[in-house]
């Protein structure tokens, strides 16, 4: 994104005139910016002891063509439903190189998982160990899976984005003995289930480089325990996503090109400690892929100064199309994309068009002169922003289009009053 005599241009377009084009709201990725991030991740998370694996989780931004970029770089994906499964596959990516998540699989999820050969599964608990193990008996087929552990580190970031505290509701803690033994005990006796080793996650939008060192280290010595105290050798560690991204000038982020040769340092550390013979390394960065390269244009409707001293700038999105704010209290970077330069003047409130108080795109923007009609440009909105998108208040889902340099992909067209009739 480059800023010319005062307006803004995504690769060699005028942003204003792409909203011209496309109407409002439009999410537009950079696809370069999401070619660079992979990029690190393959520069700077790699090991000539083990195979490293990026695997993109995929819920911070799915569709077909996304798949297709992953696959340009013979990475791995992440899928969390029948319906992830079911686009990832409609679009040509294997399912071998899936894996495949959730800590309340349908029966039909699994059985659409184990028949279809995808890749990894990752077990939540001893229950679901159980029905995949009948799955793999009645297919009479081979299923490999991780099974996701809870380490019990806390990672500073927001409560709902957490994923390791004692009480959180994934995997199984490492302190439960009795649970843990269970599991191992199904494993030790199946043959057509195996297991590559464990998982973990602990959370999102973290931007400091320990809590990833503690989980691996954590993860590491447990698979070490396990291995020994069972003698089932294991060959794999899955240390999940997480990495923090930028959202304000302000913010701090996790610096790839420091947080993950540490990584690499530490797990080659723990490694040759132990004694393992660990032969993949996995981990499964979503937001950090996708997420700066995302950018939302709206249209601005009238600037509302209330009788009680608040002003609001109206656009014609918000909650439906980004929903961290009223989720998270997250925060974006709010420009008049005409006016890239113009001195702000006016401290505002950009609200959305529902029926809410809590639509908020982003609070307390101070902004330049706005007319109705200017053209108003979010950043970072790539990760769990179309992703988590909805039709409340018949709002139509955005079209989103990719720009690469000097070319453009319409990757999915605006969902049409039509489509709202389609279930009924
Ligand atoms: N792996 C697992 C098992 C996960 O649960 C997640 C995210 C990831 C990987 C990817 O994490 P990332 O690298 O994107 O941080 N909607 C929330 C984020 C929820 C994250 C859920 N799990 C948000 O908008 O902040």
């Amino acid at each position: 994104m480059t800023i010319k005599e005062n307006h803004l241009y995504i690769g060699s377009f005028k942003a204003s005139d792409l909203a011209k084009r496309y109407g409002t709201p439009v999410i537009i990725y950079d696809e370069e910016e999401i070619k660079k991030q992979i990029e690190a991740f393959i520069k700077y998370f790699k090991s000539n002891k083990y195979q490293t694996h990026i695997v993109y989780a995929s819920k911070a931004y799915l569709s077909p063509y996304i798949c297709q970029l992953i696959d340009d770089y013979q990475m791995e994906i992440d899928v969390v439903s029948l319906g992830d499964l079911y686009l990832v596959e409609s679009s040509g990516f294997p399912l071998s190189k899936v894996l495949f998540h959730g800590n309340n699989k349908s029966l039909a999820e699994l059985e659409y998982a184990v028949s279809h050969k995808v890749g990894i599964l990752v077990v939540d608990n001893y229950d679901e160990l159980m029905t995949i193990m009948e799955l793999a008996e009645k297919y009479q087929t081979v299923v490999n899976t991780m099974f996701r552990i809870n380490p019990g580190i806390e990672a500073s970031t927001h409560e709902y984005i957490q994923t390791s505290l004692l009480s959180s509701k994934f995997g199984e803690s490492i302190f439960d003995e009795e649970t843990i033994d269970k599991v191992m005990k199904l494993y030790e006796k199946n043959h057509l289930v195996h297991l590559l080793g464990f998982h973990a996650h602990i959370g999102s939008q973290i931007v400091s480089e320990k809590p990833f060192i503690a989980s691996a280290k954590t993860l590491i010595e447990f698979t070490k325990k396990i291995q020994d105290q069972y003698n089932y050798k294991l060959s794999a560690v899955n240390l999940g996503g997480g990495f923090g991204i930028k959202y304000l000038d302000s913010d701090e982020e996790c610096d790839l090109s420091h947080t993950l040769p540490k990584m690499i340092e530490s797990i080659d550390e723990l490694i040759n400690e132990y004694e393992l013979s660990i032969s993949d390394i996995y981990i499964e960065p979503g937001r950090s892929i996708v997420g700066k390269a995302g950018f939302t244009l709206y249209q601005a409707g009238i600037i509302k100064r209330t009788y009680g001293g608040k002003n609001f700038l109206f656009v014609d999105g918000g909650m439906t199309d980004n929903i961290r704010p009223a989720l998270y209290q997250a925060k974006y970077t709010v420009k008049i994309v005409d006016k890239m330069e113009d001195e702000p003047i006016l401290k505002v409130d950009v609200v959305g068009k529902c029926c809410e108080s809590g639509d908020i795109v982003s609070k307390d923007v101070m902004i330049p002169m706005v007319s109705k009609g200017d053209y108003v440009g979010v950043f970072v909105t790539g990760a769990y922003g179309y992703a988590m998108a909805s039709n409340y208040n018949g709002a139509l889902k955005p079209p989103v289009i990719f720009v690469s340099n000097d070319k453009i992909k319409v990757v999915s067209r605006k969902e049409s009053v039509k489509d709202l009739m389609k279930l009924y």
